[in-house]
């Protein structure tokens, strides 16, 4: 690649205006993959073919995830601060390794997530969902993208890894520092004590949760190794599953086949899901991969080895979705490339796809007349090269009580007033609390 070479620039207002119509445009100068820009200066290319990503990312040989092999930033072109880099950087887990040391953690994390079934899942996150809704439905209007589809999944994994209330407000508080960048050296380093308190929690008071199934586990975790896996399933798991949660959310209130009963439109839900999945996958233009070896594409170009080779599943699906239209509407099938290919593939799927279910299942059947609070043409999306996200979702609704009185939302930081409650166990107290705690703590985002 030469420097006169015209990347798309991943990061131009102008490129996330109509980011499908820019991929097509350079599709028909470049091919199946194109020249990239991902922040100034910061270069790579994207794979925007659906049978090209299929065979690359089962191709382990040519095509590494150890970002160690990044030629750019290990020959000092690319600094360590660069905006990329929270994605990019190398780190000791799943997704940035291959082969035999890949297979290992993976193998982990599989076996723990297989002891939980959707019904379990979709159990907790009903109870998590119900303590999110208590605390705006008496509003009668919300934003569902703070208040609902960023808290809920986390809320369903704090639980799944064992943590308790008080390390879970620890743990929110950082990790909402660490996304909105307030001291985030800090943050990060109580990410970890916090995480390392739980490890320490569990080694001598084992339980039915994702950490202690990890350091149980047969490879042998070091304390490290689950602490960087726990890092990386939040991070890998809490913002795709809050834009699915929400953009499906959307489809659903946007599309009038449904009409307007839309507690009624349960079986619509599946679909929608598939939909998005399809057409704007929560997770666009990640992960990334090095070649091993220079590439020679069919235009002549040459993809020099450790280059980052970005993963690009909206496009690929979108030109499947575009070609089967007819095929896909009336019947919407899973062949899509969004939760990714090959040895790499989200391990979670089943999770997640439970967490979106639920939450909009309960949704739908909690607030009458929802509908979206400002024109669909008004909601706006986020700017970044890696994921597709709405910023809010403003919707409106027929006001409601609570369900458990003492949850509803509370302006300052106290504990909600649970003197007018009915008795509940102890664990669903601290449950609704940290839901209210969560949800407080990402509205004032
Ligand atoms: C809608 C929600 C989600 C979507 C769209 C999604 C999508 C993806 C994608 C595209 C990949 C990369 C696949 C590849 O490299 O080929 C991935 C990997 C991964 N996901 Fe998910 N994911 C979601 C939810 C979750 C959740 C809830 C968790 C954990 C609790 C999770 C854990 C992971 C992990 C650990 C990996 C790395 C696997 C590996 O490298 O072997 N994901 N996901």
């Amino acid at each position: 690649m030469t420097s006169s070479c015209p990347h798309l620039k991943l990061y131009d207002p102008e490129f996330h205006r109509d980011h499908h119509a820019a991929y097509e445009k350079m599709r028909a100068e470049h091919g199946p993959v194109i020249p990239v820009e991902l922040e100034p200066g910061v270069q790579g290319w994207l794979v925007i073919d659906y049978a090209t990503i299929m065979a690359w990312c089962r191709d382990e040989r040519t095509f590494s995830r150890d970002a160690r092999r990044w030629r750019d930033w290990r020959e000092g072109r690319v600094p360590d601060d660069a905006a990329v880099m929270g994605m990019m950087k190398p780190r000791p887990n799943a997704l940035f390794s291959d082969g035999e040391a890949h297979r290992r953690v993976r193998r982990a994390m599989t076996d723990a997530f297989a002891r939980f079934d959707s019904a379990r899942i979709a159990a907790d996150a009903r109870e998590m969902a119900g303590g999110l809704i208590d605390a705006f439905c008496a509003r009668g209007e919300a934003d569902l993208v703070a208040e609902y589809a960023n808290p809920l999944p986390l809320l369903v994994m704090n639980r799944l890894f064992g943590m308790d209330e008080a390390a879970g407000r620890r743990f929110f508080t950082a990790l909402r520092d660490m996304w909105d960048g307030v001291d985030a050296e800090r943050a990060n380093q109580e990410i970890e004590t916090v995480l390392s308190d739980l490890v320490g929690r569990k080694r001598a008071q084992p339980g039915e949760d994702i950490t202690s199934l990890l350091m149980q586990h047969r490879a042998g975790l070091t304390d490290e190794e689950v602490i960087q896996h726990l890092v990386l399933m939040i991070g890998a798991g809490s913002e795709p599953s809050a834009c699915l949660l929400s953009n499906a959310v959307r489809v659903m209130l946007t599309d009038r086949r449904l009409g307007d009963d839309l507690a009624g439109a349960r079986t619509a839900i599946p679909d929608a899901i598939d939909q998005v999945m399809w057409t704007a996958p929560p997770v666009t233009n990640y992960p990334v991969m090095y070649p091993t070896q220079d590439i020679a594409l069919p235009g002549g170009a040459v993809i020099r080895e450790g280059s980052p080779i970005l993963l690009g599943f909206a496009a690929a699906n979108r030109v499947v979705a575009d070609e089967y239209r007819d095929r896909l509407e009336d019947a919407p099938n899973r062949a899509h490339l969004a939760w990714g290919v090959g040895p790499h593939r989200c391990p979670a799927k089943e999770m997640a796809t439970a967490i979106a279910t639920t939450g909009i299942e309960v949704l739908l059947s909690r607030l009458p007349r929802l509908r979206l609070a400002v024109p669909a043409d008004e909601l706006a999306w986020r700017l970044s090269p890696f994921g597709h996200a709405l910023t809010r979702l403003p919707v409106a609704f027929d006001p409601q009580s609570p369900e458990q009185e003492g949850t509803t939302w509370q302006p300052s930081d106290s504990k909600p007033d649970t003197s007018t409650t009915k008795p509940q166990s102890s664990e669903k107290q601290g449950q609704s609390s940290l839901s209210s705690f969560l949800a407080r703590l990402l509205r004032g985002r």
